[in-house]
């Protein structure tokens, strides 16, 4: 590896080691198509809480605002970024529902978001992976473009070329990659559903869940287990079951008939 990409590799480890600002990429603004395609992704509406990382001049928390109608605010370490997007806002007659911060984006609460966006670099794109499992809710969409999160399978992809990406990055390709946060449900569970007790141990990786059923004294595998925002399902004995996450609770169906519920075991 050469000099240069070994100290582009490690410069952002060091700055985030040293506690100083972490550069997360240079000024490049994503191409308005970009911005309103990734916001149709994600079908942002007025109900939705929008932040940007990185906001630059605020395009995407703008058009989220006075396309979608959506609030929000944007993160920027540039300071006179962010008093030009904080004017034109106000401009545009929506300083009521966004806003503009210059901030840090790895020390910024991020909790508020139903919608997160980010067009940073590949590294700083992953450094920040923990971060947005931690902080955001269950169910809220986060919106990267071009870079993935390693490990994160996303619930969507759109690749598309575009000559306006050839003066950013040298080729037309462009990605949107939209994710959905999974609530956590790796653990203990005790449930009971018609007929049966049973002990549900899940193993979880990001989205990936898998696990076993243990009651009657027998241990089965849950079968097709699928995870999006707060909803899990799986098959078990030939039935589907689907149930709703919330924090230690699961309450549910289970196809052709009945309730199901599990209570997390501390
Ligand atoms: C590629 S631009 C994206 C701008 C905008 N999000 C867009 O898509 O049009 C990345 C932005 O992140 C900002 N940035 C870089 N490191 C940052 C940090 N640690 N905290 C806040 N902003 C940062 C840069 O100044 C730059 O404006």
């Amino acid at each position: 590896m050469s000099r240069l990409a070994l100290a582009l590799l490690v410069a952002p480890l060091l700055a985030f080691a040293q506690d100083k600002p972490v550069d997360a990429g240079p000024y490049v603004p994503s191409p308005q198509s970009v911005v309103s395609d990734m916001l149709k992704l994600a079908e942002v509406g007025p109900e939705d809480f929008v932040i940007d990382l990185g906001s630059g001049d605020g395009r995407i928390v703008r058009t989220a605002a006075l396309i979608f109608g959506a609030r929000g605010f944007g993160v920027e370490i540039k300071d006179e970024l962010v008093r030009q997007a904080n004017a034109d806002a106000r401009r545009e007659g929506i300083a009521e529902r966004v806003s503009f911060i210059n901030a840090d984006l790895f020390k910024t609460d991020i909790s508020q978001a139903t919608v997160l966006t980010m067009y940073l670099l590949p590294d700083t794109v992953n450094l920040l992976r923990e971060k947005l499992l931690a902080e955001l809710k269950p169910g809220a969409r986060v919106l990267s473009h071009d870079y993935p999160l390693s490990g994160w399978i996303p619930e969507k992809y759109v690749q598309m070329d575009l000559e306006d990406k050839v003066k950013i990055s040298g080729v037309t390709t462009t990605l949107i990659y939209l994710y959905v946060v999974p609530a956590k449900v790796g653990g203990r569970w005790q449930a009971s559903a018609p007929g049966r007790a049973m002990t549900l141990e899940l193993k979880q990786q990001i989205t990936r869940v898998s696990g076993t059923a243990r009651g009657g004294g027998t241990d089965a595998a849950l079968e097709d287990v699928k995870l999006r925002g707060g909803q899990l399902s799986f098959r078990l004995a030939g039935k589907t079951y689907r149930g709703r996450v919330s924090g230690a609770r699961i309450e549910g169906e289970v196809a052709g008939g009945g309730a199901w519920s599990a209570q997390r075991v501390k």
